[in-house]
């Protein structure tokens, strides 16, 4: 087989599944006590097809201290206790229960039989006076359960169809006819031996279940002499938790943070669930609607394999689905939870992705921070113990981002090992690495378990948000390379692909709330005048909204400022030339609004108690549905009252006295989840009703910049600061994470509002461009050389723009270790790149390090052109500054450099910085001459 194909592959004889992506594996095993245990993720192995990586596992050591135990079938369906039981007619009943072969609607003729049938089975075993911990035969009893269980109506993958070629479809259901035998893998002979059986009859299943199947069952060996030491070894003796597992529960030996929690109504927490059965198929399986996930062009482009993991005491169904991205090096993962059993259970933690790592050294780089200071790079060396971060507001938060790195060693942007975790989640979240006692390393990625209860009566199912796995053995820049990919071809909408956004100027900074018809007219005619082609009307255009104290939930125009209302101001910019934009804050509502008088219920709150305001608004309960189609129609009506191209969605303040009204006592720990549901059901209405407008939404600045959010709208704005040296750290570090081309950023003032610096027209230019490029100043105040200067860049932007924002990205100075910034886009076969350098700090008589390229074609001869040079000049015998109208250019006369891939790798280029926040671009391309010293 051709180790190279992507995909999903299991081998019945060793019980191994590998997920190949296009250049790592992912590796686990179903071990003996039928639990998934994680063998590998790394680089791709060329042997992989024929070695078992099962011996992996022997690097896990028995802890004396660690609960551990064979479990047999009996125990695992919690079967022994049935013994005690003397009335026959209880234990009748008990078994039935356990069997979960009761009568179900669908067939119940069906279920009767077998739920017969696996009774005399156990009772013969009983009257014989076998012991049912071993004798029981496992599969014996799961052929029984497993036909009344395979009713394909459980399914959730609704989507494309099962891939049904031979070695892709198969399946452990131990009634499925074994098509092709492989001896069983010598490590496995010992202790536990796998006996292939021929089915004589094979049941009716659909022709989607068939295919090449792992039909065996495992024959639990007495005999003590025949004890070995892949026994003694065995997970079976070796207890959960030094085990590297897939998916952790709580309550059976395993002492880290679990993958979930549940409560069931008799007050017990346990639920060990195990492997019953897989599925592979071809594309994606089914996701609720509205469910931000990696989608698909075309089913060929992924492979999707299904455990279902059993609590075969309760009913509970866990569901593990891997979707491996076949031209990417990313898996993507979310869990379904099936309530099959009787009686409701809460599920209180639930993780989208728990991996386990074997002992190394390991490093954690997350994006912390806080309002106007986002997305800061933190990198931690993780000792002992857990490490978290996680947000409980409602929202992802400016404080923390769902999404962290793990190095093998530490963290470097070109080099070594590097894990990736994305999670598509706009709300709580929590991110957990913990080192246990071994140095082993767990990682959890999920809602955050603080006040979310999900309540599962019997025949619910619960899928939790997406998360995207990213393996890359070139440290860091590897994973932010992945990620802008998958995220460019397969989050955001397609019709944003290949987009470039119109260049548009903002009415915040420049007049706040002082808006009117008059003044927006005014700033466009100025603005078209420089070449800008949008204006968008921020905040202060509704109800009767002059500060922050009134009017969200009113969203129709003040009539004082727009007399001529939206129509008739879309209509006048719309004349001008320019397209037209509009703010709205849908997810609140102020208490002094019309909306708020008419339904106080709607917002969060809890009735005896005070309603907390944050920027003097409450927050709409968008768990209720009437409270989503009011804002829907609200929304609609403007939107489709005059042309409008673009729409900021913002969001200023996060959640408290979460409860709603619409939801019993049981459901009120649902409530923050099912907020973030009604947001994305919200996005998911208005955006594809109005497929045309670009969205940006918002938070506050960067409050809830995410992956959940740009699978609705292409851009997000990234920091209500815009100062551009505390832009250089915020978009550094959402780079890490996030494609340039979705990371709002505009030129503002000088000095600027949040920071009072002042920065250069250029800085402030090339850091802008850096993003989605817009302005955010009051055109009227700009002097002529300013206005010339802003057209240059518009014009130089429209040049640039389609390397920027497709181009691969090569982050080379981190200026969270240093004083200067730099980064590089590199078109797909590196014959064109953008190298844009900045300085923060500049240490007078210290020299920078020469600026070594990333990304070229070692053999091309690239030309290479500084950009928009400086203007400032220092006399050295005087030490006057002065302004050089020629330009003052890096290389002197110099101004192109013919120089090699390899050279500018190598040798790099030499960088002078003048001043603090001082700033170069230089453009390259490659050219077709050679040069002679080749
Ligand atoms: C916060 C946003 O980040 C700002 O850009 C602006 O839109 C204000 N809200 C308006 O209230």
């Amino acid at each position: 087989m051709n180790n190279h194909v992507p995909g999903v592959f299991f081998e019945p004889s060793t019980r191994n599944f590998r997920l190949r992506t296009r250049q790592a594996a992912y590796v686990f095993r179903v071990n003996d006590s039928r639990v998934l245990e994680h063998l590998y993720w790394g680089p791709f192995l060329p042997l992989e097809d024929e070695e078992d990586l099962s011996y992996l596992s022997l690097s896990s050591v028995p802890g004396p201290f660690d609960p551990r135990g064979v479990i047999s079938v009996a125990t695992m369906m919690g079967l022994n206790e049935l013994e005690d039981l003397a009335d026959e007619n209880d234990l009748r009943e008990r078994w039935k229960v356990y069997t979960k072969a009761k009568d179900s609607a669908e067939d119940r003729v069906k279920s009767r039989r077998l739920e017969n049938a696996s009774w005399r089975l156990w009772s013969m075993e009983r009257v014989r006076g076998g012991d049912l911990n071993k004798d029981l035969s496992e599969g014996v009893m799961l052929r029984a359960l497993g036909e009344s269980q395979s009713k394909d109506e459980n399914s959730m993958d609704k989507g494309f169809e099962v891939n049904d070629d031979g070695n892709n479809l198969e399946s452990l259901n131990l009634d499925v006819p074994r098509v092709k035998e492989r001896p069983p893998s010598p490590l496995l002979i010992p202790g536990q031996r796998i006996v292939s059986k021929e089915t004589k009859s094979s049941p009716k299943l659909s022709p989607k279940k068939s295919g090449s199947a792992g039909n065996y069952d495992i024959v639990h060996v007495d005999d003590p002499t025949e004890v070995t030491n892949w026994q003694k070894l065995d997970p079976d003796v070796i207890g959960k938790n030094t085990q590297l597992l897939e998916f952790a529960d709580q309550g059976t030996g395993d002492y880290r943070s679990p993958s979930l929690q549940v409560r069931y109504e008799d007050g017990s927490t346990l639920s060990p669930v195990y492997y019953f059965r897989h599925r592979i198929l071809k594309g994606k399986s089914w996701m609720p609607e509205f469910f931000p996930n990696i989608y698909l062009s075309d089913p060929s482009e992924a492979t999707t394999l299904v455990l279902e993991l059993h609590d075969f005491v309760t009913g509970l169904v866990v569901e593990l689905h891997y979707t491996v991205m076949h031209d990417y090096n990313a898996i993507c993962r979310h869990v379904v939870f099936m309530n099959n059993g009787d009686s409701s259970v809460s599920l209180q933690r639930v993780m989208s992705c728990t991996v386990d790592f074997d002992t190394d050294d390991y490093y954690l780089t997350q994006l912390s921070g806080s309002w106007a200071r986002e997305r800061q790079v933190v990198q931690t060396r993780l000792l002992d113990g857990i490490t978290a971060f996680q947000s409980g507001r409602g929202a992802s938060s400016h404080q923390h981002n769902p999404f962290a790195i793990i190095s093998c060693g530490a963290p470097n942007e070109e080099y070594g090992t590097a894990f990736g975790f994305s999670l598509l989640y706009s709300g709580n979240f929590q991110f957990e690495a913990e080192i246990s006692e071994t140095g082993r390393l767990r990682v959890n990625l999920g809602i955050n378990p603080q006040g979310f209860v999900w309540n599962l009566e019997p025949g619910e199912s619960f899928c939790s948000p997406e998360c995207v796995l990213v393996f890359s053995d070139q440290g860091v820049g590897g994973i932010s390379r992945e990620l802008h990919r998958l995220f460019c071809e397969h989050l955001i909408p397609q019709r944003w692909r290949n987009f470039v956004p119109p260049v548009l100027i903002n009415t915040w900074e420049a007049v706040y709330f002082n808006i009117s018809h008059e003044v927006v007219v005014e700033l466009a005619s100025k603005a078209k005048e420089v070449g800008i082609e949008l204006i968008v009307l921020d905040d202060g255009w509704f109800g009767h909204r002059n500060d922050t104290t009134s009017s969200l939930g009113d969203w129709y125009p003040n009539p004082e400022k727009l007399p001529y209302g939206l129509v008739g101001l879309s209509k006048e910019i719309h004349a001008m030339g320019l397209q037209f934009g509009l703010w709205f804050e849908p997810e609140m509502v102020s208490r002094d609004s019309e909306l708020y008088s008419l339904h106080p219920d709607w917002c969060l709150h809890i009735p005896a108690r005070g309603r907390t305001v944050g920027r003097n608004q409450l927050v709409l309960d968008l768990s209720r549905a009437v409270v989503r189609d009011y804002i829907f129609n609200q929304l609609s009506n403007i939107l489709s009252s005059c042309p409008i191209e673009y729409v900021k969605w913002d969001m200023n303040r996060h959640l408290t006295e979460v409860f709603s009204q619409d939801w019993p006592a049981s459901r009120q720990g649902e409530i923050a989840h099912r907020y973030v549901l009604g947001v994305y059901e919200l996005l998911g209405r208005i955006t594809n009703a109005f497929p045309h407008i670009v969205f940006e939404t918002c938070s506050g600045g960067g409050g809830r910049f995410d992956a959940g959010m740009l699978y609705f709208a292409p851009q997000i704005w990234a920091s209500d600061n815009t100062d551009a040296v505390s832009r250089i750290y915020i978009q550094y570090g959402t780079t890490l994470a996030y494609p340039t081309c979705c990371i709002g950023s505009h030129v503002s003032t000088i000095p600027n509002h949040q920071t009072l610096r002042s920065t250069s027209m250029k800085t402030r230019s090339l850091v802008a461009m850096c993003g989605t490029f817009g302005y955010e100043l009051d055109p009227r105040q700009l002097s002529e050389d300013e206005k010339g200067e802003i057209a240059a860049y518009i014009q130089l932007y429209k040049r640039l723009a389609h390397l920027i924002r497709n181009g691969i990205l090569y982050r080379l100075w981190n200026p969270f270790l240093s004083s200067s910034a730099a980064w590089m886009f590199v078109n797909n076969d590196a014959s064109q790149a953008l190298v844009f350098a900045f300085n923060i700090r500049r240490e007078v008589g210290r020299l920078l390090p020469r600026l070594l390229l990333r990304g070229l074609c070692y053999e091309t001869v690239y030309e290479v052109e500084e950009l928009c040079p400086g203007k400032l000049v220092r006399n050295i015998d005087t030490g006057a500054i002065m302004l050089d109208p020629r330009g003052v250019y890096q290389y002197g006369e110099n101004k192109k450099l013919l120089l090699s891939g390899r050279t500018l790798c190598c040798a790099g280029l030499p960088v002078k910085f003048l001043f603090d926040a001082d700033s170069v671009l230089f453009e390259l391309k490659g050219t077709t001459s050679a040069l002679s010293s080749f």
